[in-house]
């Protein structure tokens, strides 16, 4: 694919971070418990015309309040300290590049979020 390798590592950090937070919930001191388990995988696929990157993670889901202001900046944190901009920045990086970031799966078996990019024989 053609794309800037730092805008992309930040796109995919900023999704892996949230997936370790949510695999490790911070304790009554702030300190990240990991839960029993935890995983986070990168699935990479390519079809004729778009690359997908999925951050898989077994963790609790995403809180509905969190789902419902997730792509804007500054409202999705839950988090005390949070900003709620690593998933709005992620976008960004995605539709710069010409492609987009979904969350594709959601629920009490972890959370998905794809970035899809355009292959580069398309541009
Ligand atoms: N993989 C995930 N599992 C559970 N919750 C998540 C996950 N990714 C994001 N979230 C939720 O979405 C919110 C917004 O994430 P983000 O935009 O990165 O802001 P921040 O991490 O600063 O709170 C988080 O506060 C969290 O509640
Ligand atoms: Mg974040």
């Amino acid at each position: 694919m053609r794309a800037d390798p730092t805008q992309l590592y930040r796109a995919v950090f900023n999704l892996v971070r949230n997936a370790v937070e949510a695999l490790a919930p911070p304790d009554g001191d702030g300190k990240p418990q990991p839960r029993p388990g935890a995983s986070v995988a990168i699935h990479a696929a390519q079809t004729t015309d778009r690359v997908s990157i999925d951050v898989i993670d077994n963790g609790p889901g995403l809180p509905q309040a969190a789902i419902d202001s997730l792509f804007e900046p500054f409202k999705g944190s839950l988090k005390p300290g949070g900003s709620g901009l690593g998933v709005a920045i992620a976008l960004e990086i995605a539709r710069a590049h010409g492609g987009g970031l979904a969350l594709v799966k959601s629920d009490g078996d972890g959370a998905t979020f794809r970035l899809t990019l355009p292959h580069a024989l398309d541009q």
